[in-house]
């Protein structure tokens, strides 16, 4: 099972998010997930020979990155017109700068984009965390996202302290999600 996780990040702090999500594929049995980078350009090959996709973007401006939309927009010719990508698993999670900050946004474009494609959305099953007077920064699903996960780097640090600890373990959360379920569209 091959899972290609397509991302941007400018600062570093998405990526260390992709990785997560990477980690969590690699927990399943089976499963292997290669990153991309959209700065360095992506292997058009691999991502039909892909499984599943997983988009990331830091969410600038509220929306994704214009290096994501360049990507997406990239699409159209190598895979769209033909539907290569049609019947994949799709997810997708983004990172942002305030708590809040209009994540949802890139959220719902990635999804769009994928339903665009042919492609199988895969949310989060996850309940909300740090929701209630018991709860706690620390919980798993922290921001309370379903459509894909959102994570928050503190603006003033640096990825290999932002985001915290609980956004990375939900984001490999959604990466094992999504491997497990590609696993049971596998043919027996
Ligand atoms: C051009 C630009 C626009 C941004 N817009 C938003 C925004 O709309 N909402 C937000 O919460 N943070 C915003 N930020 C902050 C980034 O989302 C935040 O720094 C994030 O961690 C960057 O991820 P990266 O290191 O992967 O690039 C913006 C940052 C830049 C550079």
């Amino acid at each position: 099972m091959l899972i290609s996780i397509v991302h941007d990040s400018g600062y570093g702090h998405t990526a260390r998010v992709a990785k997560a999500v990477a980690e969590g594929v690699g927990q399943v049995h089976g499963a292997e997930a290669k990153l991309f980078a959209v700065a360095d350009g992506v292997d058009w090959p691999t991502l039909e020979a892909s499984d599943a996709i997983i988009f990331g973007s830091p969410t600038y401006n509220g929306m994704i990155s214009a290096r994501l939309k360049q990507f997406f927009e990239d699409s159209t010719k190598a895979a769209w017109s033909e539907l290569k990508w049609r019947d994949k698993i799709a997810a997708g999670f983004t990172n942002s700068g305030a708590q809040h900050g209009d994540k949802l946004n890139s959220l719902v474009s990635m999804a769009l984009f994928a339903a665009q494609h042919g492609m199988i959305w895969v949310g989060l099953d996850l309940m909300p965390g740090n929701n209630s007077s018991t709860a706690s920064p620390d919980d798993l699903n922290r921001l309370g996202s379903w459509l894909g996960v959102m994570t928050h780097a503190n603006v003033d640090q640096a990825p290999d302290v932002a985001p915290p600890a609980s956004d990375l373990t939900t984001a490999q959360y959604l990466g094992r999600r999504v491997a497990t379920i590609v696993g049971r569209f596998q043919p027996a």
